[in-house]
């Protein structure tokens, strides 16, 4: 989800800087258009990438996150993160991953913290996006952190901090494929010249038959 969100826009600031110098000329000679200054792209190019690139300076602790917390998030995602109504939990779940009804939160799914901070900077306060200082996003990062034990009541974070935590599901992505075939180790030498073919999908009727071409 913000995966792709941040794709997109990653694609469109480099889509500005690739086109800035080219459309100047167009621009200038159809009296179109304005360049993009750096300061406009730096308002976009707002991503933390999983290793901590791109997170601005500053930083922020439990206590206060819990402030802002209260005040800019609670009514929607729960006093302690349990989701008020259908909005989404911010916490728990942990184990349940691989039951038939898991539950995937910050604390339970996301494999990067830094993600947390790319995304409520970038997406919330839901419909008031975008307002919350440098400070209060590390603070308030660091809260729903705290909620699901991945941080003490007195910790602070900031860039490093955050980019250096390990979340529980950090290597839930990297899983042994299952597929037969890909167990079994390409052939090196005296292999078989002549490939033949033992059977058809139309045989087992998920190929519907297909009459050749006059
Ligand atoms: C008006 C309701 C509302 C408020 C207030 C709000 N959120 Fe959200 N939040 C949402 C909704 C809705 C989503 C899901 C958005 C989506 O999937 O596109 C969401 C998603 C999230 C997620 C991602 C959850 C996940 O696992 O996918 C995080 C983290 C989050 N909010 C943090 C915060 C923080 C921190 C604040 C306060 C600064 C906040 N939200 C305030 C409604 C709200």
């Amino acid at each position: 989800m913000s995966k792709s969100l941040k794709n997109i826009l990653g694609i469109s600031v480099a889509a500005l800087i690739f086109t800035s110098s080219t459309t100047t000329m167009a621009g200038e000679r159809l009296g179109i258009g304005s360049l993009v200054s750096k300061s406009v792209i730096a308002g976009w190019d707002i991503d933390a990438r999983p290793d901590g690139h791109g997170l601005p300076k500053g930083s922020g602790t439990v206590e206060k996150g819990e402030e802002v917390y209260l005040e800019q998030c609670a009514a929607c995602h729960g006093e302690f993160g349990e989701g008020a109504g259908r909005y989404p939990v911010l916490m728990g779940g942990y184990d349940t991953l691989t039951t038939a009804d898991p539950q995937k939160t910050v604390g339970s799914y996301w494999p990067y913290a830094t993600t947390l901070y790319d995304y409520i900077r970038r997406a919330m306060p839901y419909g008031n996006a975008q307002s919350l200082t440098t400070d209060e996003v590390y603070s308030v990062s660091a809260y729903v952190l705290f909620m699901n034990d991945i941080l003490e009541e007195d910790a602070t974070l900031d860039a490093q901090r955050l980019a250096a935590i390990k979340m529980p599901n950090r290597n839930g992505f990297i899983l042994p494929d299952p597929r037969p075939d890909v167990k079994k180790t390409a052939c090196m030498k005296d292999c078989k010249t002549r490939i033949e073919v033992k059977s058809f999908a139309r045989k087992v009727a998920v190929t519907p038959d297909v009459k050749k071409p006059q």
